[in-house]
């Protein structure tokens, strides 16, 4: 069951602080050139409906560039990585493994899984309890990658994050499989990447950041591994879209990563407009 908070679904994230976005982009990306914009004239260019979806691999800095990137356009940030997290929470609070595969799916079935939209990002609750913090654990982040592999459980958070994107109709999406599977009409496609060692002295920094002891050499071995789970997995595997626009986000600040991508969702909305029927493919 996939419930939601009433908080409405362009509710201005204007009004919400920047700093502990900024103070994350910064621990991922260094320190920033200038501060994050928000954009508060957000509204007259929109859509009705805008469905922007951001996939990519681990460590692309993705979740943090959707967030902002909402954030930035006013519209709600929805970060799919975080429900396959809660699953395979679910499965070790109950001793199980993707080897158990229809009974972990049964089980997050019968847990209330929902975000509560008036927090930045919105805070994914289980049962009522907040999993945000205990969904990065070691624990959890080992087993998630087969845990979402299990074919049954994709088709359940796909059915979610439609279910999600009815109401919440102007959406960053972000995740592996958003482009190419959960909304393969969506209105702008953007798939990020950057080589595995980038991304690992990018973690290894993040965790040094916060006074974390970091191996960037395990780290560097375990981003190879799950890239390699994520893509060779039968059902929902990390594939960039045919139509989706690619980003090399390697020698990029967060800022500019931002920038790039709002630049281009501004340009398919114009090109939409214009009726060339070019979202999908705006430069
Ligand atoms: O983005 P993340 O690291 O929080 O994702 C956690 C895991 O969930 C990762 O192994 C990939 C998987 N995932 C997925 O299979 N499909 C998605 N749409 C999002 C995440």
């Amino acid at each position: 069951m996939m419930t939601e908070t009433s908080s409405p679904p362009d509710a201005p994230s204007s009004s919400r602080t920047d700093a502990p976005m900024r103070s994350a982009a910064t621990a991922l990306f260094g320190t920033l050139a200038r501060p994050v914009r928000v954009d508060l004239d957000a509204g007259a260019w929109m859509p009705e409906r805008l469905i922007i979806t951001i996939d990519g691999p681990a460590g692309t800095g993705k979740s943090t560039v959707a967030r902002l990137l909402a954030k930035r356009l006013g519209v709600d940030f929805l970060d799919t990585g975080a429900m396959y997290r809660a699953a395979a929470l679910i499965a070790v609070d109950r001793g199980l493994s993707a080897a158990d595969g229809q009974r972990v799916v049964d089980r997050v079935r019968g847990v209330d899984m929902r975000f509560d939209w008036t927090t930045d990002p919105p805070d994914l609750l289980c049962d009522g309890q907040s999993v945000m913090k205990r969904i990065r654990d070691d624990d959890v982040t080992r087993i998630v990658s087969p845990i979402a592999g299990i074919a049954e459980l994709r088709r359940v958070m796909v059915d979610r994050q439609r279910d999600i994107a009815a109401v919440h109709s102007r959406l960053v999406t972000e995740g592996r499989d958003q482009g190419s599977v959960a909304f393969p009409d969506a209105d702008v496609k953007l798939f990020m990447f950057a080589s595995a060692e980038v991304r690992a002295r990018r973690r290894t920094e993040e965790l040094k950041a916060r006074g974390i002891p970091a191996d960037e050499a395990r780290i560097l071995a375990e981003i190879i591994e799950r890239d390699r789970s994520d893509t060779t997995r039968a059902v929902g595997p990390l594939v960039c879209p045919a139509d989706a626009q690619r980003v090399d986000t390697s020698a990029l600040s967060i800022e500019h990563v931002v920038d790039e991508l709002e630049r281009r969702v501004r340009a398919a909305v114009a090109a939409d407009r214009l009726g060339s029927g070019g979202a999908a493919g705006a430069p």
